[in-house]
Order: C-alpha cells, then structure tokens, then sequence
C-alpha cells in the first residue's frame, strides 16, 4: 500500500493541482486530483492482467476545465437537478444559480467541482480532500464543511467516504461522477458492456430532465437492468424518456433500505473481462450514457464521443427539495451528511 503525491498541473490562475495516487498490493491505482476531489483514473487488470484506466478524463488541467462533462469530480452541494433553481426550507424561499439553460440548477452550478481542495494524506491507503463552501454559495444557505476521504483496500475496493457539516438548514447531495469505460476509451463505446442494476424502479423525468413525481416500475421497459444486459440493447427504443434524452439520463430507486450500504449495480465487460461493482447507502443512482460527448480530446488524444463512458452517480433523487414524497435530504445546523459509495474492481 501506498500513497504518493505530484504536481499534476497548474490552473490558469497559476494555482497548483496536485494528482495523490493511492496504490494497493494488487498494482491497482487510484489517482485523484485537488481541483473537484476528481477521480483522475483508476487503473485495473483485463482478463489477461493487462493493466488499463477505466476512468475517462484528460491529461491535463485545461482538458478537465474546458470540459462540461463534470468527468470524476465531486459534485456538490447538490448533484443533478433543481427545478427552476429554486426551493423552500422552513418557508423561505431559496433561489441557486440556473447554469442550466437558464432553467435548472445542475450539479450545485459547480462550485464543489471545479474548486481546490485541500487534501492530506491519512494513511497508506487513504486521502482525506476537504472543501469550505461559504454560506450563500450558488445561493445555497449554510456555511458547509465538506470532507470526501478516498480509500482503496487491496480487495480492490475504491471507498468514497463522504461527510459535510453545515451551520444552517440546508440541502446536501454529493456524488461522485467518474464516467467508466471498462474496455478503456481506446476500444470505443460502452454500449457492449453488460449492466445490472438492483433497481426495480425508476424516476421518469420532464424535457427538461426534472422527475415528474412519478416512480415508475422498471418492469417491461428498456429501464429494467435488474438481470444483466447490453448497455446498448435497449437504448435505441422508441419510449419518449430515452427519445428526450438521448439515452439513459435517469435515476434509478435502488432496492433496499436507505442508509444501508447495498448493491447498486455491476458492469462487465466481455471483451476485457473487466469487472465493475457499485455499493452505496444512498435512496438512488443516476445511470448517464454520455448521451452529450461530442468528440472533445481526452486522455491520449481519443476524441470523447457519444456514449464512450457511463456513469453510476449514487445520489438522493434529482430535485428532491421539490418533491416531498422523496426520500429527503435537508440537513439541520450542526448535521452531518455521511455516506460511502464504494467502486469495487
Ligand atoms: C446529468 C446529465 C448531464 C451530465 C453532465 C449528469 O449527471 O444527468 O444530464 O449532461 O451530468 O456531464
């Protein structure tokens, strides 16, 4: 086990973002940078030991921050949506910034994302990354100490512990957002790789990707992942959910209890042998397909087009302020958000 920290790059503003790489008996690495706490890559053997990044990202600084794709950063104070930018806590209302065509606030409007945190190593095979966000931040109330510890166990376990503590009634949501290619992004789209997702329910969403309300059965549409199937099998359907997004772009209601740390999913790879399993405590997951890459350069100079990673964004359902008959999460002054979401390869 081990952990060793370098100089990845510097921003514009001539601040510098460190890359810590955690690395584990097995040869398996995490490699995390300070902008956006972002999983940079996580490098894993193929079938025949052939190590390769099952993370998409980029080489360097200006890639991640040109980028819209969020690709494996933290994302808070609230990932996915929020209808019209706007929600109530106790009576008063909240109005968060709308980076969303204007129209909803999505990921937090990306303040956790693309800020540098602090980060200190806590142990051999642990990175603890801490954020400050001010009261008023993107509109969001409370004075919110974020913390996201990153450990990888040599069961090839890849940990994202997740704890923020805030000193006014608020909302939290935090997620991980890395974008998989279990085959690497040199060997094309996901749309081969198998998924199974421990879902018997999902959230359908408006044409401006906001849940109706509705939770709706998995059952006999292209949603039920809940025995493995092709990422690709049903995409292409006709059902005006897919149709809107161009893809898959939903959350999902994963089975169990919330709170408990149980299966959310698990992604194959055929080709590789590639394996991916998702734990997490969280009421829900955002299954994305990448529906909106359009072909920007990312590691090694692969152009990221359409579908080249999917993303497993374990999470709190998408505008649940608005939505009381959701699983919530406001949290009280002095309260702490905490959760695990594990990746395990
Ligand atoms: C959203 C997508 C969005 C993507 C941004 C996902 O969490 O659900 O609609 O395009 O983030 O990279």
């Amino acid at each position: 086990m081990s952990v060793t920290k370098t100089h990845y790059d510097t921003m514009p503003d001539g601040r510098d973002v460190f890359l810590y790489t955690i690395e584990n008996n097995n040869g398996v690495s995490a490699g995390i940078i300070t902008r956006g706490a972002t999983l940079n890559s996580f490098v894993c053997p193929d079938r025949d030991g052939v190590m390769g990044d099952i993370i998409v990202g980029f080489d360097n600084i200006l890639g991640h921050i040109n980028s819209g794709t969020y690709t494996g950063e933290i994302i808070g104070q609230y990932a996915n949506r929020i209808a019209g930018g706007k929600f109530t806590l106790s009576g008063k209302e909240y109005n968060v910034t709308k980076n969303e065509k204007g129209i909803t606030c999505l990921h937090g409007g990306g303040e956790y994302s693309s800020a540098l945190w602090k980060a200190i190593i806590v142990d051999d095979d642990a990175v603890e990354f801490s954020y400050h966000s001010p009261d008023g931040e993107q509109g969001f109330p409370g004075n919110v100490d974020a913390k996201v510890t990153y450990v990888l166990t040599d069961r090839n376990e890849l940990e994202i512990h997740y704890e923020a503590v805030t000193d006014a009634e608020t909302v939290i949501n935090m997620t991980n957002h890395a974008y998989f290619n279990l085959g690497t992004t040199a060997n094309g789209t996901i749309l081969d790789h198998e998924l199974m997702l421990n879902c018997d329910f999902f959230t359908p969403t408006d044409e401006n990707s906001i849940p109706t309300g509705e939770i709706r059965p998995v059952e006999n549409t292209a949603f039920d992942f809940r025995e493995f199937k092709k990422i690709g099998r049903d995409i292409g359907e006709n059902d005006p959910q897919l149709v809107q997004c161009r893809g898959y772009d939903h959350n999902f209601c994963v089975n169990g209890e919330s709170g408990t740390l149980r299966l959310v999913g698990k992604a194959r790879d055929e080709k590789s042998g590639r394996k991916l399993e998702v734990l997490s405590d969280l009421p829900g997951v955002q299954l994305y397909t990448g529906n909106f890459m359009d072909g920007e350069p990312g590691k090694g100079g692969i152009g990221l087009d359409k579908n080249f990673g999917f993303c497993l964004e374990t999470q709190y359902y998408p505008d649940t302020p608005n939505h009381p008959s959701f699983p919530q999460c406001i949290f009280q002054k002095g309260e702490k958000f905490k959760s695990l979401t594990i990746f395990k390869v």
